[in-house]
């Protein structure tokens, strides 16, 4: 029968004495079996077809079978079964009760089937488990409870409404759990409190804003989520508020697309931030408060967003990374968006990479060359750029390199950014020889104006010369007197 060439596919496959000792063990147990027992052995790993040569080029999606694969290469030398099962049209009663899978399974895949329950699987080395795409309904309780090694477990793009506080229960080396696309509205009280490793949850894409609108207290600390949570991810949950703030060790935070009112709850050790598709029409103020180790801020898509008020990214020193692709009519960035006191030097900045692709933005005011000192990166493609003198100042950044291509003035039409020299960043009045020649004379016009007219005025106040006509005798003291030179001591 087929269980007796499992063991030896693994003997083949096994690197170890040991292994292959303790393999050859169990075989000359299996083996020594009466034969009904060894059929009960292979109904129980009826997932794997183990007859056929491993990874049989004739091996069909459509057989009763999955796709049973040995792999040495497992970090431990050891053998790995990864078994996928995808597509394989498996219903609930493909189940017999428990479900012992094959020996060293590591993986098993059971996404898009038709499974509307959790299937009970026991297996010691099971990583990896896949469920996406079902239509289950429930996580009952401990129904992971014999999976003590699972890592990571899918189960998004199914139908589950709750989740309870024993669904995860056992899962202690659990690191990601995966339950978006789904319908949860409620999430039991500890429900998290067994996934002691979790450093992954995602929830995106469920019903649970009302949850948490009702649920005053923080998200950790109702669900019992351990501090290693890393990523939370819970885009478009219809969420207007989320407290995380005990969530001490969490980094990356992916909370788009929801009707978010506010944002003040975050963990202030947060470094990277998804908030696209945010209806906020305007960024006001200390939007983000005091986030002091952010370093991403992702604001994709925000479909009426038309400005970034002064100081709106305030207190945001490590931030290096802003991304508003697609923000269509984000059109105004206020000069005083990192706050005065970059312009005065206080702090540094490090923004690095700018993207405001696709936004509306025309301009951007040279009093932002502070903030700007760092950059190394400014995407502005398919913005409509005027590129005027007011924005000479960014061509002229040392090290910056800008994408972006200009729309008005018409002389730079179509004109890539980076290609145009400084000088011809000109404002209209700069633009055409006619204006300075009109400013040339008109100038002269009126220096000749001034001239003529202080003229005018000094030949007004002057004292006119009185002249006065004497007649002068010949001893009249104003008469000439002729002085001999020897006489003159006598004078
Ligand atoms: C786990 O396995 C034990 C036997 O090994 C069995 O009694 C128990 O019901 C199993 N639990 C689950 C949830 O599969
Ligand atoms: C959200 O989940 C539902 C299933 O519950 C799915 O049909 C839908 O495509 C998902 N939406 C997105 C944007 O992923
Ligand atoms: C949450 O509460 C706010 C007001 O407190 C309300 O405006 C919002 O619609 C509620 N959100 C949900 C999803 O119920
Ligand atoms: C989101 O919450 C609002 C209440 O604030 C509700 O009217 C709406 O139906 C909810 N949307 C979804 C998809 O649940
Ligand atoms: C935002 O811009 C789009 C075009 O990109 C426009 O259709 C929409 O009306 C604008 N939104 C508002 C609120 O004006
Ligand atoms: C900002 O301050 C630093 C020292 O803290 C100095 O090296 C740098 O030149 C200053 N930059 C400007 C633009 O004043
Ligand atoms: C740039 O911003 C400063 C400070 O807000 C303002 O005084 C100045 O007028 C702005 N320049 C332009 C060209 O808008
Ligand atoms: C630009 O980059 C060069 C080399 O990468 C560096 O030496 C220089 O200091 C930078 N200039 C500025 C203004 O940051």
């Amino acid at each position: 029968m087929s269980w007796p060439k499992v063991v030896l596919v693994l003997l083949v496959a096994a690197g170890g004495g040991a292994v292959r000792a303790q393999e050859a063990d169990e075989a000359v147990e299996s083996t020594a079996l009466p034969d009904d027992v060894t059929d009960v052995l292979v109904s129980v790993s009826h997932l794997c077809h183990f007859e056929k040569p491993l990874q049989d080029p004739t091996d069909l999606d459509g057989d009763q079978y999955c796709d049973c694969d040995v792999h040495s290469s497992g970090p431990s030398g050891l053998p790995e079964v990864h078994i996928d099962c995808r597509r394989h049209q498996l219903r609930d009663d493909f189940w017999q009760g428990y479900e012992q899978l094959p020996q060293s399974t590591v993986r098993l895949d059971l996404a898009y089937n038709a499974l509307t329950a959790v299937p009970r699987l026991s297996g010691e080395t099971l990583q990896y488990l896949r469920l996406a795409h079902n239509q289950i309904t429930a996580v009952p309780d401990k129904v992971f409870a014999n999976l003590s090694s699972l890592q990571e477990l899918d189960l998004s793009g199914n139908r589950i409404e709750l989740l309870g506080t024993d669904a995860l229960a056992g899962l202690g080396k659990l690191k990601l759990i995966d339950l978006s696309d789904n319908r949860i509205a409620s999430i039991e009280v500890n429900a998290f409190s067994n996934a002691l490793a979790l450093h992954r949850l995602v929830l995106s894409n469920n019903s649970l804003g009302a949850f948490f609108n009702r649920t005053e207290s923080d998200l950790y600390l109702r669900l019992g989520v351990t501090n290693r949570l890393a990523v939370l991810e819970m885009q478009r949950c219809n969420l207007s508020d989320i407290n995380l703030a005990s969530g001490v060790g969490l980094e990356r935070a992916l909370l788009g697309h929801n009707p978010l009112q506010q944002l003040s709850n975050l963990p202030k050790q947060l470094s990277h931030l998804d908030v696209s598709g945010t209806p906020i029409r305007s960024l006001p103020a200390r939007f983000l408060p005091h986030l002091l180790h952010l370093e991403t801020l992702i604001m994709q898509d925000m479909p009426i967003l038309y400005t970034l008020e002064q100081y709106a990214l305030y207190g945001l020193p490590r931030l290096a990374m802003l991304n508003l692709q697609g923000s269509r009519n984000l059109s105004t960035i206020h000069a005083h968006v990192f706050g005065q006191n970059v312009v005065r030097n206080e702090t540094d900045t490090e923004l690095k990479r700018l993207i405001l692709k696709g936004t509306n933005i025309r301009t951007l005011n040279s009093t932002l060359q502070p903030a700007f000192e760092n950059l190394r990166l400014l995407d502005i493609r398919g913005a409509p750029l005027r590129c005027d003198c007011e924005l000479r100042w960014l061509r002229e950044l040392p090290n910056l390199t800008t994408l972006g291509i200009c729309v008005r003035p018409s002389a730079l039409r179509e004109q890539r950014f980076g290609m145009i020299e400084p000088h011809q960043f000109q404002c209209r009045a700069e633009q055409f020889w006619i204006y300075t020649v009109f400013n040339v004379v008109l100038a002269i016009l009126l220096i000749v104006l001034i001239s003529v007219g202080i003229f005018l005025i000094v030949r007004a106040i002057r004292p006119k010369p009185h002249v006065q006509l004497r007649m002068v005798g010949a001893n009249s003291p104003y008469a000439r007197v002729t002085i001999e030179p020897n006489r003159a001591e006598v004078l």
